[in-house]
């Protein structure tokens, strides 16, 4: 399952992030900005329980959230997006998949992994602004799985058919939520039109 999310807002927000001329401020910024609006949506099917709020005037049965949350973000891009769904979830906590992809091979190498013990049977929510072949959120859901993790939720800023058809099809279960799905990948693997390397964008490195 995915779900595009077509709010101007948001789409408005994309047609900047994607302009070449968008430095890395800009860029960094606009990242946070467009993943809090796409997790808003992503969280909607979230435990809650509920409980009653003493208010000034009477008691009012309330919701609150009912799972243990881990926000997962693949290095490096993936930390562009923490703080825009840690201003949604502040009480989440943090672990970190670290992936490349191979400049030759374009398939995931992974070089670094630290989950906090509430990933076992809590609800994962892997971030990364690009998927691509889909080969590295197929990597993450798989080191999640195996971490007994309970429900996994994938966000994305940009995909392709491609990555979908990929993630979808080794992990049906998973949801990805996204604010764009591209044309294509190119000879090189990138998506058209995309926005470029993300990792690279967001930090103000290049290759
Ligand atoms: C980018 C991106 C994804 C991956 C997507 O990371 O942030 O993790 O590529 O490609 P895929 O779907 O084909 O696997 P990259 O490997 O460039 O590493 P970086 O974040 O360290 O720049
Ligand atoms: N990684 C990126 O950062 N951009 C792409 O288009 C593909 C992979």
């Amino acid at each position: 399952m995915h779900e595009l999310i077509d709010h101007p807002c948001v789409q408005h927000k994309l047609g900047i992030i994607r302009d070449v001329d968008t430095g890395h401020k800009l860029f960094r910024e606009l990242a946070t900005e467009i993943t809090k609006f796409i997790c808003y949506e992503a969280l909607k099917n979230i435990k809650v329980k509920e409980i009653v709020v003493q208010t000034p005037v009477a008691e009012a049965i309330c919701k609150k959230i009912d799972t243990d949350l881990v926000v997962v973000p693949i290095l490096r891009a993936g930390v562009g997006m923490l703080e825009g769904i840690l201003e949604l979830v502040p009480t989440a906590r943090v672990g970190f998949v670290g992936l490349y992809r191979d400049e030759v091979t374009k398939q995931p190498v992974s070089y670094y992994q630290r989950l906090p013990k509430q990933a076992r049977g809590g609800t994962c929510i892997i971030i990364d602004p690009m998927i691509a072949t889909g080969g590295s959120t197929v990597a993450a859901i798989e080191l999640l799985k195996e971490s007994g993790a309970a429900q996994i939720v994938v966000v994305c800023i940009v995909t392709c058919p491609e990555g979908l058809a990929l993630v979808e099809a080794a992990h049906p279960d998973v949801p990805i939520y996204t604010a764009a799905i591209d044309d294509h990948l190119n000879a090189d693997k990138y998506i058209v039109p995309g926005l470029g390397d993300a990792g690279d964008r967001l930090f103000g490195t290049s290759h």
